[in-house]
């Protein structure tokens, strides 16, 4: 019998692109995602480049607890991936107790559900953005903690919880991953990011920008402490991205409790190299005009990926081009998404 994995907000950028790797390497896959920012469809481009059936989706939210205990009754659930939460920095400025309850909230009650059904493999979604204005790059797991905006506490309160309930739950076992920013597609160009509404990050905002769904893009300050002003980050494909948690699902059981890992290529880009690269890489001009500092951004943040590297034999494979080039196949041939 294949392993089943419950995939908790699998319908969203990361977590389809994930359950794309599991189903090519045999896992079963059982979606929970309530949809407020993703489509159904992307799981129907899942199985059209799997080549399997539609993995089962059940539209809820992680919070409805006892809806929670249906989906672990009714599968031989094996392992968990926890992508589910809300992501924009700026709004969870705006709206701290949504993002502390989603994020929070959505977390506790998915344990308590694990508890419960005697589950005890977890890979959790943390964030880079935890590391906060870090003193130096690149950042080890080590280094200090100190978020800065509502989002990245939220995760570094989930961090917490799973530590302490590894600590007390035995043989409870948590690869807790800090992705840096990943961006890019599935090279099919049929799976992609596809947000709701105007995005909030680089790379899909410069995508529809490219294509002339958006106008231009503003470059927040270039009066940073970075190699041309700009604010630098470790942009990773999320091919490589959803690679990782598949080997991570491969090494939730060679340590006991809970163990961190930055998710990232060490290399780190300013917004005006990945501007360029995207021109490069795609041949389309992105005209920008630069403007204020955002909210809550920081300088730089670059993993160190020394750890994973070591620890799983593995490092992330694809380059900027790559990255630049995959999101642009997609959102060209996905004009509005995948409503198309
Ligand atoms: P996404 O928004 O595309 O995917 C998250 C999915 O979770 C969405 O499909 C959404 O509908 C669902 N969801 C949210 N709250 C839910 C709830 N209460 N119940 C059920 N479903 C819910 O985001 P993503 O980019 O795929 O990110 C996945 C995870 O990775 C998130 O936890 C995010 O914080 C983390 N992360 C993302 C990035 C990034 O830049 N994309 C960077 C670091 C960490
Ligand atoms: C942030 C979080 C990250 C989170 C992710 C998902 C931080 C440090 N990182 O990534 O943990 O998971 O959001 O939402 O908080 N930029 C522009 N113009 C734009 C958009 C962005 O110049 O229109 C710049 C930003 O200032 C930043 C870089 O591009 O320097 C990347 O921004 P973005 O793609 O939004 O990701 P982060 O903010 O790094």
């Amino acid at each position: 019998m294949p392993a089943t994995v419950l995939v908790v907000g699998g319908a969203g950028f990361i977590g389809s692109h994930t359950c794309v790797e599991l189903l090519q390497h045999g896992y079963e896959v059982v979606v929970v995602d309530d949809l407020s920012n993703s489509s159904p469809h992307s799981l129907e481009r899942v199985a059209k480049i799997a080549d399997t059936a539609v993995p089962v989706l059940y539209v809820m939210d992680i919070r409805d607890r006892s809806a929670l205990s249906e989906v672990f009754r009714a599968h031989p659930i094996e392992a968990v991936i926890h992508f589910a939460a809300k992501k924009a920095v700026g709004e969870s400025v705006g709206m701290p107790v949504e993002y502390y309850d989603n994020n929070v909230g959505g977390t506790t009650a998915l344990v308590s559900a694990m508890r419960e059904h005697g589950v005890r493999r977890l890979v959790f979604s943390s964030s880079c953005s935890v590391y906060g204005n870090a003193v130096k790059v690149p950042l080890t797991e080590r280094d200090p903690v100190a978020p800065t905006n509502p989002y990245a506490s939220s995760k570094w309160l989930c961090e917490q919880i799973l530590t302490d309930v590894c600590r007390r739950v035995p043989g409870m076992n948590v690869l807790n991953l800090r992705y840096f920013n990943p961006v890019g597609a599935h090279p099919s160009g049929l799976l992609g990011e596809d947000p709701r509404g105007v995005p909030v990050n680089l790379m899909p905002y410069m995508s529809r920008v490219a294509h002339g769904r958006l106008a231009r893009l503003r470059v927040f300050g270039d009066d940073y402490p970075t190699v041309d002003g700009t604010g630098v980050r470790d942009y990773v494909h999320v091919m490589d991205v959803a690679e990782g948690h598949r080997v991570a699902l491969q090494h939730l059981d060679d340590e006991a409790g809970m163990r961190t890992f930055n998710l990232g290529t060490g290399v780190g880009s300013s917004v005006l190299q990945l501007i360029a690269a995207f021109e490069d890489a795609t041949g389309r001009r992105i005209p920008y005009d630069v403007t204020d500092r955002r909210p809550g951004d920081v300088a730089a943040l670059v993993a160190d990926p020394t750890a994973v590297n070591r620890a799983w034999n593995w490092s992330t494979s694809r380059d900027l081009a790559a990255m630049c080039r995959d999101a642009w196949h997609f959102q060209s041939r996905n004009l509005a998404g995948y409503a198309d």
